[in-house]
């Protein structure tokens, strides 16, 4: 049985077909409305969300299947107490796959040892979020049509920036990627990414504080979010929120080819002066990801 825990758990080449599921999908949504007939996702969401479960409802829906779950954690019985590993157990006897998001780094891979049927990870903690690395892969070869050759700018909270660690880890395997790490100096990439990812797989890497000193040398501005959530400290997370605000003027320096992506939500870190700038390309993301969940439950449940 399939799971979607890390990247990492499909091929290149399975990548490749998820693509061009996806795209397939795009442009023929009327052959995939019956697919999922009788089929159930259960969606347990651990953690607040709004793309990321209504995006694999509305794909279990448009493939003709259905949906149940919770969107908190405190409307199930792990407000009880009940652990995950039973959760898993007891969930498989009600539906087909399960996609979750949990807050504790682990979660879905415990969920996925324990159930019987396939388990997405939805993003866990600070940890890894596959399945928005989906929806930015796709994304990134429908604007730049591939995915190597690129340098790349991750902005923001790399450090507890989950879709930033699974994008990274997902380029590491196509040729020409460069990287650009540009952060405070508190919230860098965790330097376990940097070895066990961009070192060990060759991939040259630029860190910075400053966007303004290496906009104009990226093909993508992958923006992020200050992940309030995961600070210990409310004083910390104030003097951080707004290190970085992408802002018409600044990107009068960056290429009249960039793409600016965002996973969301968007706090303070792009101003809405940007989103009519064909450059931005942060709620094509968003659908792009519906039309990822749909291959990817296709392909998990071997349809
Ligand atoms: C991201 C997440 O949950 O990690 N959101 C999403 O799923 N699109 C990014 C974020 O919360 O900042």
């Amino acid at each position: 049985m399939k799971h979607l825990i890390d990247i990492h758990d499909l091929s290149v080449e399975e990548i490749d077909s998820l693509i061009k599921t996806a795209n397939d999908i795009i442009a023929h949504p009327d052959r995939y409305s019956e697919k999922c007939r009788g089929k159930k996702l259960a969606s347990l969401f651990f953690e607040p969300s709004t793309r990321t479960r209504l995006s694999f409802e509305a794909a279990m829906y448009e493939l003709g299947g259905n949906v149940l779950g919770f969107s908190e954690a405190m409307s199930s019985s792990a407000a009880k107490g009940e652990s995950v590993a039973d959760t898993a157990k007891t969930v498989s006897c009600y539906a087909d796959i399960i996609a979750m998001r949990h807050p504790k780094e682990g979660a879905p891979m415990v969920a996925a040892m324990n159930a019987s049927v396939p388990v997405i990870n939805a993003g866990d903690g600070g940890h890894n979020h596959p399945t928005q690395t989906l929806a930015d892969l796709l994304t990134i070869h429908r604007e730049k049509g591939g995915l190597g050759n690129i340098t790349i700018g991750f902005c923001g909270d790399l450090m507890f920036g989950r879709t930033v660690h699974s994008l990274i880890s997902a380029l590491s395997r196509y040729p020409g990627v460069k990287t650009v790490l540009i952060s405070p100096v508190e919230l860098k990439l965790p330097s376990y990414v940097k070895k066990d990812i961009l070192a060990k797989n060759g991939i040259p890497y630029v860190q910075t504080t400053d966007l303004d000193e290496v906009i104009s040398s990226l093909d993508i501005l992958y923006m992020t979010r200050v992940q309030r959530e995961r600070f210990f400290s409310e004083e910390e997370y104030l003097r951080l929120k707004d290190s970085y605000i992408l802002t018409p003027e600044k990107l009068k320096n960056a290429r009249s080819d960039l793409s600016v992506m965002h996973p969301l939500p968007r706090v303070n870190e792009i101003s809405v002066a940007i989103d009519d700038d064909p450059r931005a390309c942060y709620f094509k993301q968003v659908l792009n990801g519906k039309y990822m969940r749909m291959a990817l439950i296709l392909d998990l449940l071997g349809l």
